[in-house]
């Protein structure tokens, strides 16, 4: 039995669901009956199906066509496989931009956007909102009872192509939030700061969205601009999914997320849907992808306050969109797979079934390939993975234990970001990695926060460039510091309230008493430019990005810069506050000194890594009432020992490890039942 719920789709599926996105529109019907059958091979419990099938389900205004559906919902059903059927409302059919062009997105410049390609839509049009209740309607009415139906999925990837839109509708749509928001004319003047430029408004239709300018657009009207798209976007889900709540109640929705993606505020999206599932495409050229999955990973699991997730869509092997579509090494996908399994995922999808043989993804890899299946390395890796989760129904439902939570606020980082600040070197995703990597290094599970989030049950906090806070947000920072929790901040931090005004009375307003420190003045660093820092015991480091002056009060001074105008001035700093502490670090540190520094920050905290292994080889435990599974992942080429607890029961093929000692080839994962949780080294 699992900690913490039970198989995500319940007792109707109560495996790791496997599968992907499956497009029977795009094939001869005679097809159908040998997917099917090959999905029996694979393991395919779940395909999400008709995606993209608009113009196939409503061929003309308001006619509808369900007779294919159904005969594939049933052909799936007889075949065992269930289905997250699609609202197919992501790629709108060209009869309707036909009839109402008025309802094509517009770019902030005024270029309209035409349909050819897929989500060309303007969130606010009600042509387009109307349109999709119709089809969704429909959809939800018929398949309500179907035995096949076990999720639904909304859309598809929402803003991926089109995050804004800047027509006139938009506008009015803009000025209706604004109104929510404000209330008045005169909160919102003052909330923009509409002072400086002349741009006071004297009416409400004065205003537009942050169209084109001669020069920078006010920067709290962008960051207002930024809320509203998403939420705009998120009103669109919401549409579809009040209507399915109300048809087919208990049955779970989702839609599908993009990683660190940034115009959608996904704290907010994630509030609405009964599973969290996200799209992860780690290019096989880059030497961190495994970091960058593991990171996607633990933001999906904390977006969905710890609930199981599903990765819904990877590639099996190459995709079609970069300038160099590498290949997956032997194994990669099965790593990588498993390794969403480690941090949370109960269900690995694909996108998608059998490789289209015409459009802009022909050349997009596949689980079923173009190319016969008994020579393809991708189709026998799909089949043995589908084996091999058969195998691993103990993870479902099972949750995983974090110590330390790293704070992430899409609104701060939407407003980091707009242009017009000391250093546009300073990027919320490049310094949330500088902080995860140490942690991923050395196996230490963290988990995303919000800064207003309960922080209470994290021994650690880190708190990367949280540019932008609230006064709630701030005063629940100092609290857990004073109640005795751990933070560690970094650089531009606590800068500007919601509205992007400044803080005033000496950087970092908010945070001054907690860090026992000012700082008086930026000086951001350019490409290339170095600043020297040396700590207590001796070592030293370099600074990069950003350097500032500062003033410290009651801090103690762990770092100093060596050159340059600020030497002798503190760069890292550790401030006793209330019961807790509050380290702060004033430069963008090198990868090896952060990690130092990072160390014994998690250490003071008593935090502990996962288990002590190899370079590479990333460990994850997932909690069982009745023990753990722990994931022993290896990301190098070559083949390592890991030394572990003994007693575990090694799930997944390979030697059994009762001795504690487990080989890992390359790119190979061992999952471990362990009936007690050994005690972290
Ligand atoms: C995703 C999208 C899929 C497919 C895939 C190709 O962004 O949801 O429909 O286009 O990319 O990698």
């Amino acid at each position: 039995m699992n900690e913490g719920g039970g198989p995500l789709l319940g007792q109707r599926l109560p495996h790791v669901l496997y599968g992907g996105d499956y497009n029977p529109d795009q094939w001869p019907e005679e097809v159908w009956p040998e997917d099917v059958r090959l999905m029996g091979e694979a393991g395919v419990n779940l395909v999400s199906l008709g995606i993209f099938a608009w113009s196939r389900l409503e061929p003309t205004a308001g006619k509808f066509d369900f007779d294919w559906l159904d005969r594939i919902m049933n052909m799936l059903h007889e075949g065992g496989v269930s289905v997250d059927l699609a609202t197919a409302t992501a790629s709108p059919p060209p009869w309707l931009s036909h009839a109402h062009p008025e309802m094509l997105p517009v770019l902030a410049d005024g270029v309209r956007l035409w349909p050819g390609g897929r989500q060309h839509y303007c969130p606010s049009s009600p042509v387009y909102r109307d349109a999709t209740k119709r089809l969704v309607e429909a959809l939800a009415t018929r398949y309500a009872k179907h035995p096949a139906l076990a999720m639904w999925h909304v859309g598809n990837e929402y803003a991926c192509h089109v995050p804004a839109c800047f027509c006139d509708v938009s506008a009015a749509a803009f000025r209706g939030w604004l109104k929510q928001r404000y209330g008045s004319l005169e909160g919102l003047n003052k909330a923009w700061g509409t002072d400086f430029w002349s741009q006071r408004y004297s009416t409400w239709e004065e205003i537009l969205p942050p169209r084109r300018t001669p020069t920078w657009p006010n920067p709290s009207q962008q960051l207002d601009f930024m809320r509203f798209s998403s939420d705009e976007l998120l009103e669109c889900y919401e549409i579809e999914r009040r209507i399915l709540n109300e048809r087919t109640p208990g049955v779970p929705v989702t839609t599908n997320f993009m990683r660190f993606f940034k115009p959608l505020d996904y704290w907010k999206w994630a509030e609405r849907e009964d599973i969290v599932s996200d799209d992860v495409y780690q290019d096989p050229l880059d030497p961190e992808a495994g970091m960058r999955a593991a990171m996607a990973g633990d933001l999906m699991r904390s977006l969905g306050r710890g609930r199981p997730w599903i990765l819904m869509e990877q590639t099996p092997n190459r995709v079609n969109w970069r300038d160099v579509n590498a290949a997956k090494a032997p194994g990669q996908m099965r790593l990588w797979s498993l390794q969403a399994v480690a941090r949370g995922a109960d269900g690995v999808m694909f996108f998608q079934w059998r490789q289209s043989r015409a459009g802009a993804e022909k050349h997009h890899s596949a689980m079923v390939p173009h190319g016969p299946l008994q020579t393809s390395p991708t189709w026998r890796e799909v089949v043995q993975l589908g084996g091999e989760l058969r195998g691993l129904d103990a993870v479902c439902g099972s949750r995983i234990k974090a110590d330390v939570a790293i704070l992430l606020d899409w609104e701060s980082w939407w407003a980091l970001e707009l242009p017009s600040k000391p250093s546009n070197r300073v990027q919320q995703i490049e310094q949330l990695e500088a902080f995860y990597r140490p942690l991923f290094q050395a196996n230490v599970t963290a988990d995303f926060a919000r800064p207003g989030d309960d922080l209470s049950g994290y021994k650690l906090v880190v708190a990367p460039s949280v540019y932008l806070v609230s006064d709630e947000a701030a005063a629940n920072l100092a609290s857990y510091v004073e109640a005795g929790g751990n933070l560690v901040m970094s650089f531009f931090s606590g800068i500007v309230d919601p509205a992007e005004h400044i803080r005033l009375g000496g950087y970092p307003q908010p945070f001054v008493k907690m860090l026992g420190l000012q700082v008086i003045d930026w000086l951001p660093l350019g490409p290339g430019e170095v600043r020297l820092v040396r700590f207590g015991d001796g070592s030293t480091a370099r600074g990069e990005v950003w350097s500032e002056l500062i003033e410290v009060e009651s801090a103690e001074v762990l770092a100093t810069f060596i050159d340059s105008t600020l030497s002798g001035r503190p760069a890292v700093t550790l401030n006793r506050f209330g019961a807790g502490s509050a380290q702060y670090v004033g430069t963008h540190l090198d990868a090896s000194a952060l990690a130092v520094s990072l160390k014994a920050a998690w250490t003071r905290a008593g935090v502990k890594p996962v288990i002590d292994v190899p370079a590479g080889v990333e460990a994850v435990r997932r909690t069982l009432v009745d023990g753990s599974l722990l994931f022993l992942m290896n990301h190098s080429d070559a083949a390592v020992e890991v030394i572990t607890a003994g007693g575990s029961v090694r799930l997944n093929g390979g030697d059994a490890a009762t001795d504690g000692r487990v080989r890992l080839g390359p790119r190979d994962v061992a999952i471990l039942h362990q009936s007690e949780v050994a005690s972290p080294v």
